[in-house]
């Protein structure tokens, strides 16, 4: 990668260099759209595949990318950089599974200690942790999210059709014994599926000592179900937890659109990602970037920009792409726009393909 104060000198006439000091002194981001939202925070799809082929976020039979048609690590890593030079100060590393692309501990390293990045985070399923959380935590990475949407060992395996539950309750011991600052399980429930779980998913995360937060089923991709068939509310789900738990309004967010509850006397914070009956998108502050390196400005639009082409055709400048990266903050969406009555899917692309 071209040095990146040189970059940043080759864009001083669009961005004056005094905002740019700024920006980099107090790691606020350049990057800042139409509405006023300032963007410091990317998730980065390193692949498509994963071992696993959950319902709600895969058909039966996908088919994945070629691998040509997917970034490279190194193309992955500069990327990275290129944002944190932009004042992104924080980067999840997500898929499709992340911990399943061959190398995918290079990238960690690579980027685990950049000057100017505050956080490195991982999404992934649990099956690769049991062997990779210790390097995960030397690499750099503080926070790690494990999906786990039931206990119940057949059930896991239908829900994601392939699982193994005991590999992934191995994966979240290992990054306990690893000393994650923070380890949080994501968890889908799904009306008729796995919706009666809820407390006892609760329950195991108070006694492991860990947080979780139940997220709204998502229109991406065309599925096997219909998605308002299995769909379930947060309110609902925070209605009964309440039943069973004091939950105390905490006003703590990790940056991201999680609205969180407190159990006193217990040290799990319990989170709600509510995209159906609370729009988030007024505070977003985070684009992704597909495994293919298109730079989606919305989890629930088709607003994009390909980086591709300008990774693999200026490979020794970063401008081009600086530049796209800047311009691109003028085409991020007011919000997203899911309705789970219509037929065909909000957006045609998988969670797995953009990213988590
Ligand atoms: N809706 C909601 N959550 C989804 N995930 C994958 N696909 C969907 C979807 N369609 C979840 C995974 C993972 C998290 C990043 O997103 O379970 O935990
Ligand atoms: Fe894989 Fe995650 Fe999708 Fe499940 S939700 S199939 S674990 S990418």
């Amino acid at each position: 990668m071209k040095d990146l104060e040189s970059n940043i000198s080759t864009y001083a006439s669009k961005v004056s260099s005094p905002e740019i000091m700024l920006a980099r002194a107090s790691s606020s981001s350049l990057l800042v759209d139409q509405f006023g939202r300032k963007v410091d925070y990317i998730r980065l799809s390193i692949t498509d595949r994963c071992d696993f082929r959950c319902v709600y976020c895969m058909s039966e039979d996908m088919t994945f990318l070629p691998r040509e048609e997917v970034l490279s690590l190194e193309e992955c890593a500069r990327l990275v950089k290129v944002f944190v030079s932009l004042g992104v100060a924080k980067v999840r590393i997500t898929g499709g599974e992340p911990l399943v692309r061959k190398n995918a501990l290079w990238l960690f390293e690579e980027i685990g200690h950049l000057p100017g990045l505050r956080e490195l985070v991982v999404t992934t399923n649990g099956s690769q942790l049991e062997h990779q959380a210790e390097a995960l935590k030397q690499a750099g990475v503080r926070r790690i999210n494990i999906s786990l949407d039931s206990l119940d060992a057949e059930r896991f395996r239908k829900i994601t059709r392939v699982g193994d539950l005991s590999k992934v309750l191995r994966g979240i011991a290992a990054a306990k014994k690893a000393g994650f600052e923070n380890i949080k399980l994501n968890t889908v429930l799904m009306r008729g599926v796995n919706d009666d779980e809820a407390l006892s998913l609760l329950n195991f995360a108070i006694e492991q000592q860990i947080d979780i937060v139940y997220i709204e089923e998502m229109p991406l991709g065309e599925v096997d179900h219909t998605r308002d068939s299995t769909y379930v509310s947060n309110d609902a789900t925070l209605k009964l937890l309440q039943h069973h738990h004091m939950l105390v309004s905490s006003a703590e967010t990790t940056g991201g659109p999680a609205k969180y509850w407190r159990i006193p006397g217990t040290r799990s914070k319990v989170g709600f990602i509510s995209p159906h009956s609370h729009n988030f998108c007024e505070t977003c502050n985070r684009v992704r970037i597909t495994c293919k390196g298109e730079l989606y400005l919305c989890l629930g639009q088709e607003d994009r920009v390909d980086l591709m082409p300008l990774l693999r055709n200026h490979q020794d400048d970063d401008g081009p792409l600086v530049q796209a990266i800047i311009d691109s903050m003028r085409i991020k969406p007011k919000g997203h726009d899911f309705d789970l009555r219509r037929a065909e899917p909000a957006v045609v692309r998988f969670m797995s393909h953009t990213g988590g």
